[in-house]
């Protein structure tokens, strides 16, 4: 007696058929087995398939079972194979009586026979229809999820007796249908509003370029001046997800078992804020227990480092993968697995030591030697890809209570919307989508400058000795800049504008 079950395997965040193979001989010795590669979990599927049919009145373990996970060339992990595995077993022993080639079946059972939702569903079920398999049997928890994929038909179970009850034509279910639109509906406004913070207007803009261009950001000041304050409300201003972006983000989130009550759409740009303590792996991805870290649950959205000096300097180094490629790979004695990781880098630290360097009041007490130390960690490489650096200097909390609520996100973020178009348009033939992500060669095709913009940048060279990187962050910067003002080439005055935002090369 042999049964075929389709059943799913996560790679990354993409996902591989797998044929849950059934074979039950009813001669020999009563044993149950599982091979292909099983790891951990999958191993301990066995227990639980083995209780929740015995829980069920099933008694047919008194035969040699053998479970094969097949392709058998790559480890399995997870505990979604319970659910296929009982019904492979049920399958086989004919008492459920029904082909189930263009099905695919993910799930997690309890001893008890209930089922349980499990991580990755979204990319398995993209897979699966790529494939031809359109029918999908899961967990309830997991079926708004797995609906988002249009073309699939998605039933969901609460336990093992349901999917038996439906599968042996006893039970009509409807499928679970949700409309991808209706997540992009009256979308929730972000609860933390540009509208708070009073002045700052230097801060606030380059908050603005940033996410029209998705420029990395840096904020540097003196503790209290607000730059948490102002840096947590960026979300509010990036402009609206794509469709794309929010099943991309979702299939990470998925993976790393982040959809919250399991099922809903990531429809809201990442704000990803790590502490400070964090270790190299939470930040970049599991190798043990492969998962996504920070970094690639941050894609599309904002990573946010505050008091990033204050990081481990490994940690800082890791970065750089993500910054420069937009992904990572975490390697493991025997595999590779890459995780998209493309985020807005925002960090924000003090000026110095003590903190209070440049400040109007408190007087910093550091050495120029302790200064430099301080500085140094932040230069070379990860410097080198941040656009915008920021000083924010502290308001006296007198004019703090004088003054007029700032520009509200609504606002900031119509502007950033336009600018963000302008883009798409001009890399609609290009696989990038902003103007921080530019190359050399797009930098050259798409920043045209007007002469007297150019007789700037080339004073500003004489006078500071720009890299080549120095100099293409401010033609990036130049860019976006134009493009808030929905002008065609860059003009002199965006080119002094871009050139404030240079914290570090000014020393
Ligand atoms: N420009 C501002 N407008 C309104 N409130 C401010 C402003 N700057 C600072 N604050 C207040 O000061 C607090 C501390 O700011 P914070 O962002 O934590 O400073 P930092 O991160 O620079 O140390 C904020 O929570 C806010 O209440
Ligand atoms: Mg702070
Ligand atoms: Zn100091």
């Amino acid at each position: 007696m042999f049964a075929k079950i389709n059943s799913s395997h996560l790679i990354g965040i993409e996902a591989l058929c797998v044929d849950v193979e059934v074979d039950i001989k009813s001669m020999g010795m009563p044993s149950f087995t599982v091979v292909g590669l099983a790891e951990g979990a999958v191993k301990e599927s066995k227990e639980r398939v083995k209780a929740s049919l015995k829980n069920l009145g099933y008694n047919i373990f008194a035969n040699a079972i053998t479970v094969n996970l097949a392709p058998a060339d790559f480890k399995k992990e997870g505990t979604h194979f319970d659910l296929p595995i009982a019904v492979g077993l049920l399958n086989a022993f004919g008492i459920i009586d029904k082909k189930l080639e263009d099905t695919l079946i993910i799930g997690e059972l309890s001893l008890d026979a209930k089922l349980r939702g499990v991580n990755g569903v979204l990319p398995m079920v993209i897979d699966a229809a790529k494939s031809g398999i359109r029918k999908v049997i899961l967990p309830l928890e997991n079926a708004e999820e797995a609906s988002i994929v249009k073309e699939s038909e998605v039933f969901g179970f609460e336990d093992l007796s349901e999917v038996i009850a439906f599968l042996s034509g006893n039970l009509t279910k409807e499928r679970f249908v949700t409309d991808i639109n209706d997540y992009f509906k009256n979308l929730q406004k972000p609860e933390l509003d540009f509208a708070d913070v009073k002045g700052q207007f230097f801060a606030r803009r380059a908050a603005e370029i940033a996410a029209a261009g998705m420029h990395n950001l840096l904020f540097v000041g003196s503790p209290g001046s607000g730059k948490t304050m102002i840096a947590k409300r960026m979300p509010s201003i990036l402009p609206p997800m794509t469709v794309e972006e929010a099943i991309e983000t979702t299939k990470i989130h998925s993976v790393a078992g982040l959809i919250k009550d399991k099922g809903k759409l990531v429809v809201h740009h990442p704000f990803i804020a790590p502490h400070h303590t964090s270790s190299d792996v939470s930040i970049i991805g599991g190798t043990r227990e492969v998962k996504p870290g920070a970094v690639s649950v941050a894609h599309n959205g904002i990573l946010f480092l505050d008091e990033i000096l204050e990081f481990k300097r490994s940690v800082l180094e890791v970065l750089r993968q993500p910054l420069e490629d937009g992904y990572v790979t975490i390697s493991r004695a025997n595999r590779t697995v890459v995780y998209p990781a493309n985020f807005m880098l925002v960090g924000a630290c003090n000026p110095c030591p003590c903190g209070n360097l440049g400040d109007k009041i408190k007087e910093c007490t550091c050495t120029p030697h302790q200064i430099q130390r301080y500085r140094s960690r932040l230069s070379g490489p990860l410097m080198d890809r941040i656009d915008l650096q920021v000083t924010v200097t502290s308001i006296d909390f007198k004019d703090l209570s004088d003054m007029q609520p700032g520009e509200s996100s609504d606002s900031i973020s119509k502007r950033v919307k336009k600018a963000t178009e302008i883009q798409k348009k001009r890399f609609a033939n290009e696989d990038i989508s902003y103007n921080s992500q530019m190359n050399e060669s797009a930098i050259r095709k798409y920043c045209k400058i007007h002469d007297d913009a150019l007789k700037i940048l080339e004073s500003i060279n004489t006078k500071y000795g720009l890299s080549a990187r120095a100099y293409s962050k401010l033609l990036k910067v130049s860019r976006t800049i134009a493009d808030l003002a929905n002008s065609k080439d860059i003009a002199k005055n965006h080119v002094l504008e871009a050139v404030q935002y240079r914290f570090l090369e000014q020393e």
